[in-house]
């Protein structure tokens, strides 16, 4: 049987330059969609999908996350004083259980699969997840994406990457897979090309910021190698374990929404919106005003 997965890593140590100066004094992964910032819900897929340990790995300027996962005694003591219940339990909510969130810190952005690394000794010799909360999905109630790719991780074992396809000239902001065989929902692969341009790019089925990985990244990622753009790549760390363990793309049944550029953020935000039954209406006339 596989071993089950029941950490999760959260790389927060990016410096977010796409979305300056907004994220001068503020990390990215606070940014709101509607009214709850990207980590919360890149945690709430987490607990969704039955983690049981959170791991930050956060940077400079980063406080702001592990106050959002703390008590704020005055606020929540103004909102009783006030009267406002569900506003208070709704601060509460968010909350996970004491002794499961864990914090470290990467002191230097190296990149993503220096994020990781970051995250070794808190892992340890045991299967785990990696979150990249600015990659937003929209799923069914009680299906999410992590979900998804944990029953797939629960059958198979090895490495399982959530996947999508994109528009071949767009392969280059990816990480994309040479697959070996695909049923149509799940793609195996036996390499992975990090950003390749359009005509490099081996198929146009990318890796979106949702990864199972077995514990043996760490001994790539212990090298510290770095890849495109300088920085360490998770990517390249995961194509040179594939003689070893089983690499899977799974295409979740869901819609990613690309928080990380303004336009996939204000998408999100119109998406995430129209689904709520408070919002739809207004959200709806909005549309139609400003599209006239
Ligand atoms: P991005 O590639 O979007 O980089 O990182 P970024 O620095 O956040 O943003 P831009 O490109 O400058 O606008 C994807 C995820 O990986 C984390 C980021 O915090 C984000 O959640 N990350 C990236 C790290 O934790 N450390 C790094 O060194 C790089």
């Amino acid at each position: 049987m596989n071993k089950p997965v029941r950490k999760a890593v959260f790389p927060v140590g990016g410096l977010g330059t796409r979305f300056l100066p907004a994220t001068k004094a503020m990390p990215k992964e606070m940014l709101p969609v509607v009214d709850k910032p990207l980590i919360q819900y890149a945690v709430e897929e987490a607990i969704e999908a039955g983690i049981e340990q959170f791991i930050f790995v956060t940077g400079r300027g980063k406080t702001a996350l592990e106050d959002h996962f703390d008590h704020s005694h005055e606020l929540e003591e103004t909102l009783l004083h006030k009267g406002k219940t569900e506003t208070h339990r709704t601060v509460l909510d968010i909350l996970p259980k004491p002794g499961s969130v864990f914090y470290t810190r990467q002191m230097r952005p190296l990149g993503l699969g220096h994020a990781v690394w970051c995250a070794k000794e808190l892992i340890g010799n045991e299967p785990f997840a990696v979150l990249l909360a600015d990659d937003l999905v929209l799923a069914n109630q009680g299906n999410c994406c992590l979900k998804q790719m944990i029953d797939v991780y629960n059958q198979n074992g090895g490495n399982v990457v959530a996947i999508e396809e994109v528009p071949r000239e767009e392969t280059y902001k990816y990480g994309v897979l040479n697959v070996t065989h695909d049923d149509g929902r799940i793609a195996q692969a036996d390499g992975l090309v990090e950003k390749p341009k359009p005509e490099d790019a081996p198929s146009n089925l990318s890796i979106i910021g949702r990864y199972i990985l077995d514990p043996e990244v760490f001994t790539e990622l212990d090298k510290q190698e770095s890849g495109a753009g300088g920085e360490v790549q998770l990517t390249d760390a995961m194509a040179k374990t594939m003689d070893r363990v089983e690499f899977r793309g799974l295409r979740f049944e869901g819609h990613r929404y690309d928080c990380g550029s303004k336009l996939g953020f204000i998408e999100a935000n119109l998406a995430f919106a129209l689904a709520r039954d408070d919002l739809r209406d207004g959200v709806t006339d909005i549309i139609k005003r400003l599209s006239v």
